[in-house]
């Protein structure tokens, strides 16, 4: 109870101040040439355990690792659900992985020309995944002062962001503080997403499971072994595991649009076995879909599911995604390999259907306008940015210091990993 009356005396003594607003009222504004994107560059990653427990290695990356002949196959992604338990609570990724994984490495933020401190830590997790080095880890780490990025953000807020304009039904709510110069964005669930959990469907609650049923069916923990382009006439995947929700590896990457340095966080699927490529250029997405029947059909693959593919993929420098193409039974039916950078090549065919180069632009200038905005440089002030009905504009309320908001917690600002 003592608890409750602090948060709701401190919810009564927030000031809230009204910025302001970044407006977005045509797509017009938008159809410029695309901002210059750097390819992303892995920074490092980590994982969560089957407990939902951070680790500081690659230990559930898997490998991408497909039925040889999906056609004889069965995968049923109704397998295993009757005794499957969802995570408890859904709400929107919070920052604390990412701040622990930055206090760890500190020597991934100093400038290039300052040497780095001898390394007193050892190799963890397993190597050996798209023959990458281990994360190492450096206990008792200290973070530097300056991180010398713009930006610290989870690649699905950023995602949101870049979507925008053609998401007139998606709401996103994100609080942003600055901090020794760089801005951190965390998403706060909105209440549309809150109530539309709590009153989803049985079959929807369903389909959320057979997207993670289709990633145990194509990916293994081990690399996939060699076999000839012939045999065997029955692939090793056979025999699917459980499905874990908790389970994830998440890669962390740097990149540049235009003026904007981002250290952006993903959830990744998988990797290609011996793939010349670094990571993430050597990161697999993994997605299902319905199958496509009708010309409707096709049309709002790509206008809703396509750009959101794009999006997700692109912005953390993963080339490739594959499609299961399942019936409503939750039985796949095939498989599809996308490019993601031919993506917008295939929605091209109808202009008004979604642009890259508008998703960018709008990207672009929100940052600015971010960096215009959030300007007091203290942890305990928040600044509450809205995208919401009418979806022409991007509000902005600067809440006062020590609001309920608050998002970088006091063991990030000693500068020591926990
Ligand atoms: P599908 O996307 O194939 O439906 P991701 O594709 O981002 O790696 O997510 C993997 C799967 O997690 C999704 O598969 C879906 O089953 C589930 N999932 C992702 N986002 C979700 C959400 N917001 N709510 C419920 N399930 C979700
Ligand atoms: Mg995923
Ligand atoms: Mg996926």
């Amino acid at each position: 109870i003592a608890a409750e009356e602090t948060e709701t005396t401190r919810e009564r003594k927030t000031r809230r101040t009204t910025m302001p607003e970044f407006r977005a009222e045509t797509l017009d504004d938008f159809y410029k040439p695309c901002p210059n994107y750097r390819l992303p560059a892995e920074l490092g990653a980590f994982s969560f355990d089957d407990k939902g427990v951070f680790q500081h290695d690659r230990s559930q990356l898997r490998y991408y690792n497909p039925p040889n002949q999906p056609s004889r196959l069965s995968m049923d992604l109704k397998v295993g659900y009757d005794g499957y338990v969802p995570k408890e609570k859904s709400g929107s990724p919070d920052l604390g992985p990412i701040l622990r994984w930055i206090s760890l490495n500190g020597h991934c933020f100093r400038p290039r020309n300052e040497p780095l401190s001898p390394n007193n830590g050892t190799s963890a997790g397993r190597a050996s995944a798209a023959g990458e080095t281990a994360v190492p880890t450096r206990l008792n780490e200290t973070r530097p002062d300056n991180l010398l990025t713009n930006f610290v953000v989870w690649r699905g807020m950023l995602c949101k962001m870049l979507c925008s304009l053609y998401n007139q039904t998606e709401p996103w709510k994100v609080a942003a503080t600055l901090y020794n110069g760089t801005v951190y964005l965390q998403e706060i669930e909105t209440e549309e997403k809150r109530r539309q959990e709590a009153i989803m469907p049985p079959q929807q609650r369903a389909t959320c499971y057979w997207g993670l049923k289709f990633e145990d069916y194509v990916t293994s923990r081990d690399p996939p072994a060699k076999v000839g382009p012939q045999s065997p006439t029955v692939p090793q995947q056979l025999a699917p595991g459980t499905v874990n929700p908790h389970r994830a590896f998440s890669s962390v990457v740097r990149t540049r649009m235009n003026s904007h340095s981002i250290v952006m966080v993903g959830e990744v699927d998988c990797c290609e076995h011996n793939s010349k490529e670094k990571s993430p250029q050597s990161y697999v997405e993994l997605k299902t879909s319905r199958i496509i029947l009708t010309d409707r059909n096709k049309a709002s693959f790509r206008r809703h599911k396509l750009m959101k593919w794009w999006a997700q993929s692109f912005l953390i420098g993963v080339p490739k995604l594959v499609c299961g193409f399942r019936n409503d039974d939750g039985i796949i039916k095939s498989l599809q390999s996308f490019r993601i950078s031919d993506i917008p090549k295939e929605t091209q065919v109808d202009l008004t259907m979604w642009q890259p180069s508008v998703c960018l632009n709008f990207l672009d200038e929100l940052l600015v306008w971010i960096r215009k905005t959030v300007i007091i440089d203290n942890p305990k002030v928040v600044y509450l940015l809205e995208w919401n009905t009418p979806y022409t504009r991007v509000t902005c309320e600067e809440l006062s210091p020590n609001s309920e908001y608050v998002i970088l917690p006091d063991w990030y600002l000693r500068k020591k990993s926990p």
